[in-house]
């Protein structure tokens, strides 16, 4: 039987290094199959989707996912034209939408949310951005994109900027790192460095340094991950104005970069990565938002399947 039959992804802290490998080659075995062949997995099956925040790519991704290997998808992409609008709770609709699904996904604004939902749900439950705390399916893409894109990820230097301290993406890709042998270098104004509270037991697994500056580092990083400023999590609304635009990913700035290095980013950009940077050969975050289908959907036929595929 394959560990990942009928088990929840609330955080990427659960997963051990031989699971998300064993992702990764489910995912390459996808890329691999023919549409035929993949149909076949999910047929018949139904994945539930409860999206409180706003979201593109991880929402449209699952669906994709789920018709790629057969399967259908429904939910709720707006609050507003549900009953949760009348006032039913998060539970009251988990439990509905777990008796007419064979899996869940939701993503909400509350930490805790997703770890709450899945011990009411009856049936598996993947947190698709809980907060500010966790997106363990975007890092299991950007793992698998760095894979992918420069065939280890062990060796590597990798510069991550922008919001550390309000990017949900951040601390799952951090916890996914500290299985692999990296040198990390965070990078952001002092207001928005990485929660200690969030990070404090990763220190002894994970080298990483704290800089505000990202010229020392250009140079020399082997993936540079870049993130949106997140508005939406400010408290007020002034100290958003004071940071915004701290770090311009433009042409300039990837010209000093290595020429076999890459660049992410979860998306959706802002301002932080110039629209011309998207025809250099760094610029990866098309790319990496292509995989997700594919790294989705390796991660619900494992999810959905007792056996191997
Ligand atoms: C991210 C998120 O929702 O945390 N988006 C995504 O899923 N790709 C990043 C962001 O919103 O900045």
């Amino acid at each position: 039987m394959n560990e990942f039959f009928n088990k929840d992804i609330i955080s990427i802290r659960d997963l051990t290094k031989e699971n998300l490998e064993s992702i990764y080659d489910s995912t390459n075995k996808i890329i691999d199959m023919d549409s035929s062949e993949r149909r076949e997995i999910a047929r018949g099956k139904a994945l539930g989707y409860l999206f409180f925040e706003p979201s593109t790519r991880t929402r449209l991704s699952f669906q994709s996912a789920m018709a790629l290997i057969g399967g259908t998808s429904f939910g709720i992409a707006d609050v507003q034209s549900s009953s949760i609008q009348k006032g039913e709770s998060l539970a009251d609709t988990v439990k509905i939408m777990s008796g007419y699904t064979d899996a869940l996904v939701l993503r909400h604004t509350l930490d805790g949310s997703s770890r709450f939902a899945a011990e009411i749900s009856e049936k598996p439950l993947i947190n698709a951005g809980s907060g500010t705390e966790e997106h363990p399916t975007q890092a299991i893409q950007d793992l698998f994109t760095i894979k992918k894109e420069l065939k280890k990820i062990d060796g590597l230097k990798i510069g991550i900027v922008g919001d550390l301290k309000y990017g949900r993406t951040i601390y799952s890709l951090l916890y996914g790192l500290r299985n692999y042998d990296v040198n990390v270098h965070l990078i952001s104004p002092e207001s928005l460095k990485i929660r200690t509270d969030s990070t404090y037991d990763i220190k002894k697994e994970l080298s990483y340094t704290e800089s505000e500056s990202l010229d020392e580092y250009i140079e020399d990083i082997d993936v540079l991950y870049v993130t949106r400023v997140q508005k939406e999590r400010f408290p007020d609304e002034e100290e958003y104005v004071k940071v915004k635009g701290s770090y311009v990913i433009g042409h300039d700035v990837v010209k000093k970069m290595k020429e076999d290095s890459i660049i992410l980013h979860p998306l959706p950009r802002i301002d932080e990565i110039s629209t011309d940077v998207d025809s250099m050969q760094q610029a990866r975050y098309f790319q990496q938002a292509e995989y997700g289908k594919f790294t989705r959907a390796a991660l619900l036929s494992l999810i959905l399947n007792k056996d191997e595929f």
